[in-house]
């Protein structure tokens, strides 16, 4: 299989774990005799400084004529404390998923055996938890119109949604829990949002043409408890924009840290694999940052974008492998972990590398 694949690594950690991602992609390349062929193009606080802009025009038309993309992260502390400027990193992926059309975003919650006592809540809880959300990504609070009054003392963001688009993201989401538990719990804010209120109806229209699939709605604020006191009861969650935001988040302790959750962008052309974390400049230039995330990015390129499902399933296994073995970076090493074998970025993607060579496996020709 011959795919061209653009690398996105923006800003902060973003480089160092798209980097991993990278060694994932050329060793499955070389165990299956698929050519992927690498192109770079920059985003966020990057090309601000380079470009002026935070989605150049020739980054935009690279994304436009691949296959698939691998996007590290956007963001720098300096926009972060200051309100006031107009250009900001996060301005280029918006732009982006608005451009490519990148309306449904999937964040599968999956929880290694090995990392169900590295999170804060308890494993009896936690155990056999398996959600896949559906994240609207185009519309929302996130596209509507903004902007201040007069006064500048009066501030606004509409949070907006067509039929349209909230029809496409539930026949996604309706179609994935066919393939699960058929089960879809649609989030939103019915009681109080009128926007909410045509979220609710449009999932219902919808789910009526899955009538084997379980639907049930629930507030926001509700589940956002649930979601940590019974994260069993969620099959797939379909929700929009800004809650899906909010709720990966908190559900990323279920996988026990932000740097073990990948996600996947797709919509109308080409697909986008991200890990769910930030730039984290925190942790910048200091090689201590997860790369599984973008790891577990790649097997959804795979399997989403390329149809390859045994390539997805052996990077998947290689992080179970690695994580068997007692290998672990610093955000998901506990009390128990061995000291050496807590890895660095890069060690971290050699042991994938490692593995993916060790793992049997059948040729494609
Ligand atoms: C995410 C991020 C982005 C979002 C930011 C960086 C604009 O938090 O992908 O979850 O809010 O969508
Ligand atoms: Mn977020």
């Amino acid at each position: 299989m011959h795919k061209k694949i653009i690398l996105l690594p923006g800003d902060g950690i973003g480089k160092e774990v798209t980097a991993e991602g990278k060694r994932v992609l050329q060793k499955i390349a070389e165990l299956f005799n698929h050519h992927f062929e690498f192109d770079e193009a920059s985003i966020g606080h990057h090309a601000i400084e380079a470009a002026g802009t935070p989605l150049p025009d020739e980054t935009l038309s690279k994304l436009k004529n691949c296959d698939a993309i691998l996007f590290g992260a956007v963001g720098h502390p300096m926009y972060d404390n200051d309100p006031t400027l107009k250009v900001r990193p996060e301005q280029g992926l918006l732009k982006m998923r608005k451009e490519l059309g990148l309306y449904a975003n999937l964040r599968p919650i999956k929880l290694f055996d090995e990392l169900l006592h590295v999170s804060s809540i308890k494993s009896e809880i936690l155990k056999g938890s398996d959600i896949l959300f559906f994240r609207e990504l185009t519309g929302d609070v996130y596209f509507g119109e903004r902007g201040r009054k007069d006064d500048r003392a009066t501030a606004y963001d509409v949070m907006i949604y067509h039929r349209y688009e909230v029809e496409r993201i539930a026949h996604k989401a309706f179609q994935a829990a066919r393939t699960r538990k058929k089960k879809v719990t649609s989030v939103d804010k019915a009681n109080v949002l009128e926007s909410s209120r045509l979220w609710r109806e449009v999932v219902q229209d919808v789910g009526k043409q899955y009538p084997d699939v379980q639907l049930e709605h629930q507030f926001v604020d509700a589940a956002s408890m649930r979601l940590i006191q019974n994260p069993r009861s969620y099959d797939v969650v379909l929700t929009g924009n800004l809650f899906g935001d909010i709720l990966t988040d908190e559900a990323s302790q279920i996988a026990g840290s932000m740097g073990m959750l990948a996600s996947a962008s797709v919509g109308d052309t080409v697909g986008l694999y991200e890990p769910i974390h930030g730039s984290a400049h925190d942790i910048t230039g200091k090689g201590i940052a997860n790369p599984l995330a973008s790891i577990l990015s790649v097997a959804l390129l795979l399997d989403i974008s390329f149809g390859l499902k045994e390539e997805s399933e052996m990077v998947i296994k290689a992080v179970e492998k690695m994580l068997k073995e007692g290998y672990r970076t610093a955000d998901i090493a506990d009390s128990d972990t061995d000291k050496s074998k807590i890895l660095n970025t890069q060690k971290a993607g050699t042991i994938i590398v490692e593995q993916l060579s060790k793992l049997p496996r059948v040729a494609h020709v």
